[in-house]
């Protein structure tokens, strides 16, 4: 359903459910267009989607080996090899499973010696790709997407950025000290997101709750809130569990 938000809204039971849904959105994507450009996502929320999508691979045989992907970011300080870096994130949960080829995954390389022709570098990369078809997104209890902290332009495009606090809180989780979490990481800008094609957002959990609700509720499209710059994109599809949407009521109907 279409949201009062321009978001359209698919609505699922529980987080297997939503797995299962994102998963089948990918799949169908790389089906028809084996030479997908895909914009990925870390942190918990797409750890079932990436289970379902090494299952399909496995039982159905659904090829990634024309696929390009582009991650939207990296911790800053951290090398590919160190388990706590999204490059080691996706070759547990995606790569290693897959027919994918290496050199058509992209992550920042949040070692780069000069960060900002880094970030440049990565743009470069996905413009002459042609561009992200299919991007796939968690949101943060502050409403960022990739790490667009709240007052991020939606003219940003991939930058080094300083983690907020409530961000390094919410991935303390995936540290064994919470002085681990970096302070800074690399990521797409708001912009470079924008210009996919088309949006997946994810959400699960009752600590989604609040956020979801101001972006399908609240009027205003603000960098205060930076996933509300996606109300304004003509094809974001939220696949959101009942714990997520407890907060929307009847504005969803
Ligand atoms: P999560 O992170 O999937 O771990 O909740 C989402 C995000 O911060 O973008």
């Amino acid at each position: 359903m279409i949201s009062k938000s321009g978001i359209r809204v698919v609505a699922v039971s529980d987080y297997e459910e939503l797995s299962r849904e994102a998963a089948r959105r990918i799949i169908a994507a790389v089906r028809q267009h084996p030479a997908s450009v895909l914009g990925l996502a870390t942190g918990s929320t797409p750890e079932g989607t990436y289970r379902e999508l090494v299952r399909d691979h496995q039982e159905k045989g659904t090829s990634y080996r024309r696929v390009t992907t582009f991650n939207l970011d990296e911790y800053v300080g951290l090398a590919a090899d160190n388990p706590h870096s999204y490059h080691a994130y996706m070759e547990q949960h995606l790569f290693r499973h897959l027919d994918i080829s290496r050199e058509r995954t992209h992550l920042p390389d949040g070692m780069a010696g000069e960060p900002e022709a880094e970030c440049r570098g990565y743009e470069e990369m996905i413009r002459k790709t042609g561009g992200i078809d299919l991007q796939v997104l968690g949101i943060g209890v502050n409403g960022h997407i990739g790490f667009n902290e709240p007052g991020t332009p939606f003219s940003s495009e991939t930058q080094v950025v300083r983690l907020t606090e409530s961000t390094r809180q919410a991935n303390q989780i995936h540290f064994e000290d919470p002085k681990q979490v970096p302070t800074h990481a690399i990521t797409m800008g708001l912009a470079t997101i924008f210009r996919s094609r088309s949006i997946l957002l994810l959400a699960s959990g009752a600590k989604k709750a609040p956020v979801i609700r101001r972006l399908l509720t609240e009027a205003e499209i603000t960098p205060a809130l930076p996933a509300s710059i996606l109300r304004s994109h003509r094809d974001v599809t939220l696949i959101a569990d009942q714990e997520a949407l407890s907060q929307v009521g009847s504005s969803l109907d």
